[in-house]
């Protein structure tokens, strides 16, 4: 049983987090970063994990445009979802906006997988934002392990 992992990221934590799924699901999965191909050969995955993460509270525009050009093909395949945000509370408000209903009724998991701020890859208005509205000057990474296993689990128990 294969997996594919489509993600979009913006400062490298969403790609970090399917890095480490690939890790742990082995040999059978792949990636794809929307931000830097076309995704081909879908059909030939039985399960797909989409992952992005949220900035002035949207996902992507890739991710968007990916979502809504294989929607209808997105409903034949088992798929998990995960998003990356800063706001743990919002999350599911997230989901609820940024994704498609049909995409969403079809998830068989939906996780929250933490945050990152990596301050050295921040442009100069980014790191003043964060500073003024997050009030954080260091960087600061926060996995969420416990999502991510429910997430690895799930697609394990699938397959
Ligand atoms: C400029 C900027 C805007 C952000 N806006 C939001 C936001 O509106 N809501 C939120 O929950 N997190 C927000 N975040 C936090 C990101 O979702 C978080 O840093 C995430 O880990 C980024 O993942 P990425 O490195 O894969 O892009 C923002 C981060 C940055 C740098």
């Amino acid at each position: 049983m294969k997996t594919l992992i489509v993600y979009c990221s913006n400062h490298g934590f969403s790609e970090k987090c399917a890095n480490i799924l690939k890790e742990k699901l082995g040999d059978n999965t792949d990636l794809a970063n929307l931000k830097s191909k076309k995704v081909e050969g879908m059909d030939e995955y039985d399960t797909i994990i989409i992952g992005g993460s949220i900035h002035a509270g949207k996902i992507q525009k890739q991710l968007k445009q990916f979502l809504s050009q294989n929607e209808n093909f997105l409903m034949s395949k088992k798929i998990g979802l995960y998003l990356c945000c800063a706001d743990h509370e919002k999350y599911d408000a997230y989901f609820e906006s940024e994704i498609p209903q049909s995409i969403l009724n079809n998830a068989f998991i939906k996780v929250h997988l933490g945050h990152a701020y990596y301050m050295d890859k921040l442009n100069f208005m980014f790191k003043a934002m964060i500073k003024k509205f997050a009030n954080i000057e260091e960087s600061q990474e926060k996995i969420r392990y416990d999502q991510m296993d429910l997430l690895l689990d799930k697609i394990n128990s699938n397959n």
